[in-house]
């Protein structure tokens, strides 16, 4: 699995060495949308409304419904205090929760040496979190690796 990560970071750096941008217009109109597979319970409104923000921002998403999300965690290691109610997986990163879109391109364009970032728990006026009179919080996105929760790597307001 560690052999399958560099080798993704690798093939990134080639890309980037064609003077690629991080904007996702560009990645869309190259034909390059990254796929991101999405691991949600049925159940979950919210996780609908992170999908169509991933969407509609240059994504391919594909969606697996499962009552359980204990195992895809445990797979990539998120740390219990990162946990939210969705996991993507996309280019070899894990993306947990309402991350925005924005910030998934900035990972894979930079591709840190993380297993993954998050936004833990359920950051009102964040993507699929919207709310109803426009109110927002400041947030962060937390990285991580094996050991436990990394750095911050954006802070959202
Ligand atoms: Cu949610
Ligand atoms: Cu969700």
């Amino acid at each position: 699995m560690k052999r399958i990560r560099r080798m993704g970071a690798l093939s990134a750096l080639l890309v980037a060495g064609f003077g690629a941008t991080a904007c996702s217009d560009a990645a869309a109109a190259d034909g390059a949308a990254p796929e991101l597979t999405v691991y949600a319970t049925p159940t979950c409104g919210c996780c609908g409304g992170w999908i169509e923000h991933m969407r509609e921002n240059g994504f391919t998403v594909e969606v697996v419904y499962q009552n359980d999300l204990s195992a895809i965690r445990a797979e990539h290691h998120l740390p219990p205090e990162l946990v939210s109610c969705h996991m993507g997986v996309v280019d070899g990163f894990a993306v947990e929760g309402h991350v925005p879109a924005a910030t998934v391109h900035r990972l894979l364009a930079e591709r840190p040496a993380v297993l993954g970032i998050s936004a833990p728990g359920m950051p009102v006026g964040s993507p699929g979190m919207e709310h109803p009179d426009g109110l927002t919080e400041t947030y962060q996105i937390v990285s991580w690796d094996e050991s436990g929760p990394k750095a911050v790597y954006e802070v959202i307001d």
